[in-house]
């Protein structure tokens, strides 16, 4: 990466209009693709059934179809909140579902009013993690599920070729990594693993499962990536998860 170059285009992103601009051209995962959408929905009803149960998602991005399968089969109420607005008003009328934008802090919902909290490769772009996980606690109902897939890879090294930087965004100190990514999409909060599991029981829930995805390339690499010899293996080769917390009575 290129330090004063990333300052720059992080700086520019803090303007309100070139982050509009910007957002007209992101590609936020699963761009409502319905066939993704559907495997997605797939893989949350693994862990619950939902007929009757009221669903929040949390960072849709462009993508409301998961929350339509789930409308579709029997969901009583569904409801989706993002920190940037890729649907329009028409788009989320049209679906039904409660479309609603937040700060990144507050969750502008009542306290205890989902069984499901559903998550697609956003909370790993949370900039402050700690508040949504206590925000997710207070609006779940008890025994109610947080399910959330995390991707802990480096998003702007996607599309290089170069395996090796799967990690790179660890190789900085917080307050440059701040000031080259805070404003933009690729931001990463580079919690590891082992960091989402404890913050998940510091804050209420007990983790009923924890799936994890490891990176050989990593793996093979570990000896020649110093800025990784911190992290204990487990943190240092876990490339995605996919927890299942429940929220403790
Ligand atoms: C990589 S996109 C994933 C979108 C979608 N879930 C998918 O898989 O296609 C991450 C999304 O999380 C949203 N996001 C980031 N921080 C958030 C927060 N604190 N609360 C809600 N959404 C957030 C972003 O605006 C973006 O829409």
């Amino acid at each position: 990466m290129v330090i004063p170059k990333e300052i720059i285009q992080n700086w520019l992103m803090g303007f309100g209009w070139v982050a509009r601009l910007a957002r007209r051209y992101h590609s936020t995962g699963l761009n409502a693709d319905q066939v993704q959408a559907y495997k997605v929905f797939e893989d949350y009803c693994r862990f619950s059934p939902i007929k009757g149960k009221d669903i929040l998602e949390i960072g849709p991005g462009q993508t409301l179809e998961v929350l339509e399968y789930a409308m579709a089969e029997g969901a009583r109420s569904c409801m989706a909140v993002d920190v940037a607005e890729y649907i329009s008003e028409e788009r989320a009328r049209r679906s039904g579902i409660t479309y609603r934008l937040c700060d990144g802090k507050a969750l502008p919902f009542e306290s205890e009013q989902f069984d499901l909290i559903w998550s697609h490769t956003a909370f790993e772009h949370l900039r402050f993690p700690e508040t949504t996980v206590v925000e997710c606690c207070r609006v779940l109902r008890k025994g109610g599920l947080l399910i959330a897939k995390i991707d802990l890879g480096d998003h702007s090294s996607y599309g290089s070729g170069d395996p090796s930087r799967l990690f790179e965004c660890l190789k900085y100190p917080r307050w440059l990594w701040d000031l080259m990514k805070w404003n933009r999409s690729s931001y990463v909060n580079r919690l590891r693993k082992s960091e989402w599991l404890q913050l998940l029981q510091q804050k209420g829930f007990r983790i009923r499962s924890c799936q994890a995805w490891e990176s050989q390339e990593i793996e093979a690499l570990l000896p020649r990536l110093p800025y990784l010899h911190a992290y204990s293996r487990d943190d240092a080769v876990t490339s995605t998860i996919a927890v299942c917390a429940e929220k403790l009575p």
